[in-house]
């Protein structure tokens, strides 16, 4: 019989918090992304990383169901792993699980499990920095690339710079002794802090960051759920459309939208509120142009279309404007690998009189999809058909989208 060695790392996956804000009738880490939970991808990802102690940070009541998505991702290495229960905030689960470490453990990763889809390379190269590192703790982190604001209640005060800011991440890596002695200060003291690399920071040790990931992202929220699911989809069915020299090419699609006149309120149309126009109604804001561009956006990507990405639903999208939908759709397109070429858009409708709010519209649209080109155009049907009627509004819509090198082309 071989005899491994035994690891030097451990990583302690939190998985005892109660999924306020993600709202699944069961505790966050066990329900399913697709046909396996939050608690076994991330599980998954550990596992493929390089061998390590594995404690399991459960919800009290279901160390069984921990247990088994424990054993289902061990495999043939179910020695490494141990479930314990956590406790009332996530400082307590974390040392519920360091009360766990094997004496030989010298380094220890504090991992949430809502982050189910982070890559084991991430796991092993923060393991790998604090092997290299002088007892420095050491956390991934991305970033930030939304512009930023200091408000007070409704008033913008300050712009922030956002290069001096990153976003943290888990795995967070820490040599064994200082972390615990670290826990143990902030247990005597009853602090409690944001994240792992504060406490060991407020125990006066240095903290480093590493490059992190975006698919380390953390589940908290419903469309995180969803975002979760639509990066499996693609894995599981890596081409829609076949790998050949066709790649390399931009790909255009093509998207119409019809809404009827109709409802209360103001016309919401190429991203702009029309006060004294008639509205368009719909699920949303009825934003027929808005809508018909998403459509082609999402139809060049092959990601589908609106109404599996927007529809009924999703009803966090009710009543919500262009921005939104735009600005989701090239997050969408981001990550399976495209940008945005341009966008071309005509709508047939008698009203609004577009002309004078052209260049108005073609920026908000265009600012929405991260700058890209977009042209709007109206035109009349010559009182033909129901926009000659004046009954509503047609809009077609074509964009083209280019793959970015190395990424993944469906
Ligand atoms: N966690 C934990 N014990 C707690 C609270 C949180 O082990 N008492 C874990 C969660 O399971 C999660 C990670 O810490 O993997 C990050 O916490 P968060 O995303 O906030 O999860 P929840 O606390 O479950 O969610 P919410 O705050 O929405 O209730
Ligand atoms: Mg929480």
């Amino acid at each position: 019989m071989t005899v491994l060695p035994v690891p030097d790392a451990a990583i302690i996956v939190v998985a005892a918090g109660s999924g306020t804000r993600l709202g699944a009738d069961a505790p966050k880490a066990l329900v399913g992304i697709d046909d396996r939970t939050i608690l076994r991808h991330a599980l998954d990802g550990v596992f493929a990383a390089a061998p390590m102690q594995v404690i399991v940070v459960a919800p009290a009541g279901f160390e069984g169901d921990a247990e088994t998505e424990l054993r289902a991702a061990a495999g043939d290495r179910a020695d490494l792993g141990r479930v314990v229960v956590g406790g009332d905030t996530r400082q307590r689960s974390v040392a519920a699980g360091l009360a766990a470490l094997w004496a030989d453990v010298r380094i220890v990763l504090v991992h949430d499990a809502a982050r189910a889809l982070t890559p084991s390379a991430l796991i092993d190269a923060v393991t790998e920095s604090v092997r290299g590192g002088e007892d420095a703790g050491v956390i991934p982190a991305l970033p930030v690339v939304d512009t930023l604001k200091r408000v007070d209640a409704a008033d913008v005060v300050a712009a922030v710079d956002r290069s001096i800011l990153a976003a943290a991440q888990t795995p967070q890596g820490f040599p064994r002794e200082q972390l615990e002695a670290a826990y143990a200060v902030a247990i005597a003291s009853g602090a409690e802090y944001t994240d792992d690399a504060a406490l060991f920071a407020a125990a006066g040790h240095a903290v480093q960051h590493i490059s992190g990931a975006e698919r380390a992202f953390k589940i908290t929220v419903p469309a995180d759920l969803e975002r979760a699911r639509h990066l499996l989809e693609d894995a599981a069915e890596p081409a829609r459309a076949p790998r050949h020299s066709a790649a390399s090419l931009p790909r255009v699609g093509v998207g119409t939208d019809v809404h009827a006149f109709g409802g209360e309120g103001n016309l919401w149309l190429a991203g702009l509120e029309w006060p004294g126009e008639q509205p368009l109604s719909g699920h949303s804001d009825g934003d027929a142009v808005a809508h018909a561009i998403v459509d082609a956006l999402l139809a060049a990507a092959g990601l589908g279309d609106i109404g599996e990405h927007f529809g009924t639903a999703h009803p966090e999208y009710a009543g919500a404007h262009a921005d939104v939908f735009l600005a989701r759709t090239r997050e969408l397109l981001g990550e399976a690998g495209f940008v945005i070429g341009n966008v071309s858009v005509q709508f047939q409708g008698n009203r609004p009189r577009f002309s004078a709010r052209r260049a108005e519209a073609e920026q908000a649209l265009s600012a929405a999809l991260g700058g890209a080109p977009v042209a709007v155009a109206a035109t009349t049907t010559d009182g033909l058909g129901f926009p000659g009627r004046g009954e509503g509004i047609a809009v077609t819509a074509v964009a083209l989208v280019v793959a970015v090198q190395g990424a993944p082309v469906r």
